[in-house]
């Protein structure tokens, strides 16, 4: 299907929802991953939850930091926060993990959804890896002081692993790479 419509060529600033559905039909996305996701829902204003396989580590840190400070402390902030991330597991396919070694087979995920995750150049390869060839890469401006993800994305597309997409729509926070 092409992705060139009259709606983006009136409006080539799509919103997120209607720039994901776009990014959706044009790769034929329907597995996608988010590492570090935290409790970002972002994806779902254009994937059912089915379709997201989230991974983070923060729910585990989060178990043993709550852990540590019941047994230190009468707290309770952390326990409502803790609830929080347990509420927002439930019901979606949220894995409790490293994205440095993840789970998943090479080739799993039809995109990848990278935002303020801090990866290392190992770390970046690995979640590469779990992309099939010609998935893509949505690239979330990096707010977080010190995240460099965009440089490390435009490494890799130096490197040949990834290569920028030109679109015919546009989003203010989103770009797009492409796997070799
Ligand atoms: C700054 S937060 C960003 C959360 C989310 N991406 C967003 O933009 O709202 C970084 C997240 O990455 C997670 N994280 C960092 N290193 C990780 C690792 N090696 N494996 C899994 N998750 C990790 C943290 O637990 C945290 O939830």
């Amino acid at each position: 299907m092409s992705s060139r419509t009259l709606e983006t060529i009136i409006h080539p600033e799509a919103d997120t929802a209607t720039f994901l559905n776009l990014l959706r039909q044009q790769f034929n996305i329907t597995r996608i991953y988010y590492p570090g996701a935290g409790t970002d829902d972002t994806l779902e204003s254009a994937f059912a939850q089915q379709e997201i396989t989230y991974l983070d580590k923060m729910v585990l840190d989060i178990i043993l930091e709550g852990v540590k400070l019941r047994l230190n402390f009468e707290d309770d902030g952390f326990t409502s926060f803790f609830e929080f991330i347990r509420k927002f597991a439930k019901g979606r396919n949220y894995v409790l993990g490293d994205f440095g070694k993840s789970p998943f087979a090479d080739g799993t995920f039809g995109a990848v959804f990278y935002k303020d995750i801090h990866a290392t150049e190992e770390e970046l390869a690995e979640i590469l890896r779990t992309l099939r060839t010609g998935g893509v890469v949505i690239h979330g401006k990096d707010i977080c002081e010190g995240e460099e993800g965009r440089k490390m994305l435009e490494a890799a597309a130096m490197l040949g692993m990834l290569r920028e997409v030109r679109l015919p729509y546009t989003h203010p926070d989103l770009t797009v790479f492409q796997k070799a």
